[in-house]
């Protein structure tokens, strides 16, 4: 079977590690295209993987030499590019999150629907992540018995400057946390609650307004809760921790360190810099995943209505955080494509 051939939209931190590793790891990929407004930074990763250019992302999508697409530009362009990519019965992967608003991830869901199969993967990868598809297979497993909470730790080293609104943490950083409480699970969220913690007045590194600490309760249907929490200035490093609590056991994605050392007194385990290093193999068996739907003309893995759900979660926590009150989810119909 020949090589599927990918087009790349935008080019920057996460277009060039999805790139990199199709074209290095991936042997059943290649990718042919590319395009960023930013033409640095577009031939660097043209020239790198040997792609051809494109101004212009619809027109990449158009071309009739890209089978398939991965969408790494900015948030808010997501959801037209994905729209587009359905309609020229491309799949696509695209980065979390599918959309900046309900109304625009909708689109995305509808144009799926009408076109009759799934072609979007929405890039929460942490599903190809070893602990967090094991703790979601132990679940479906029945192991651990009736699940009763999902709790969820996620810890970034710095906040990015000047800082961060509570929405940002939530819509960008938090959206992660979500889908995983779901996929855990296995329910649709209700009802969410949420409180953040400002910096300290005053704080000269950042902006008013900013937050290092955001603390979510999702009220799932049958009765389970989820508890999410998320430090954006560890000072430390990063981390992420899941763990369901089961009628019947708990299980907890574990914090391996190749190596602890013992010096001055301390034991020591390393932890990763930042999510690049914490996520690397799941990036990459994302994509191979991704690589070997798309070539059969589909997608798998999380959804465009796991990042609708997505979205409508995160903008309900949105308005918790600034009501101060617990905010309930209309109940959605998922169309039958999404049964999983
Ligand atoms: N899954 C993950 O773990 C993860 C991690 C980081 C970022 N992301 C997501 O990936 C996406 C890209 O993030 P990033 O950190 O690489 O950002 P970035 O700013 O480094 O790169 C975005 C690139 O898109 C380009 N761009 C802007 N408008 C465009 C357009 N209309 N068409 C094509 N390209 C356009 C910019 O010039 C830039 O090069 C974001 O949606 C982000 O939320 C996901």
């Amino acid at each position: 079977m020949s090589a599927l051939r990918v087009g790349v939209i935008g080019t920057g931190m996460m277009g060039e590690v999805h790139a990199r590793l199709l074209s290095e790891r991936i042997g059943s990929a290649r990718v042919v295209a590319v395009s960023d407004p930013d033409a640095g930074r577009r031939r660097a990763v043209a020239e790198a993987v040997g792609a051809d250019e494109f101004d212009d992302p619809m027109g990449l999508i158009a071309t009739p030499g890209v089978d398939a697409v991965v969408i790494a530009s900015p948030d808010d362009s997501h959801a037209g590019f994905a729209v587009a990519a359905v309609q020229a019965g491309k799949p696509c992967l695209c980065e979390k999150p599918l959309a900046t608003t309900v109304t625009d991830a909708r689109s995305v869901v509808d144009a799926e629907v009408a076109s009759g199969g799934r072609l979007v993967q929405v890039g929460f990868m942490r599903e190809f992540d070893e602990g967090h598809a094991s703790l979601a297979a132990l679940r479906l497993s029945g192991a651990l018995g009736e699940v009763v909470a999902v709790r969820s730790t996620h810890v970034n080293p710095a906040p990015w400057a000047p800082g961060v609104s509570a929405e940002r943490v939530i819509t960008q950083s938090m959206i992660h946390d979500i889908h995983s409480a779901r996929l855990l699970s296995g329910a649709e969220v209700e009802s969410v609650s949420a409180s953040a913690v400002p910096f300290a007045a005053g704080s000269p590194e950042v902006d008013a307004g900013a937050v290092r600490f955001v603390s979510a309760r999702l009220d799932l249907a049958g009765g389970a809760v989820a508890l999410l929490d998320v430090n954006v200035s560890s000072a430390y490093g990063y981390r992420v921790v899941a763990e369901v609590i089961g009628s019947e056991g708990t299980a907890r994605t574990s914090e391996g360190s190749a190596v602890d050392m013992w010096s001055s007194g301390a034991r020591v385990a390393k932890v990763s810099a930042n999510w690049p290093e914490h996520f690397s193999a799941a990036y990459l068996t994302e994509l191979t995943a991704w690589v070997a739907a798309a070539s059969a003309g589909g997608a798998t893995g999380p959804s465009a209505w796991d990042g609708l759900m997505a979205n409508v979660v995160a903008g309900a926590l949105v308005e918790a955080v600034s009501r101060g009150e617990r905010v309930e989810i209309p109940r959605a119909e998922r169309p039958a494509l999404y049964e999983r």
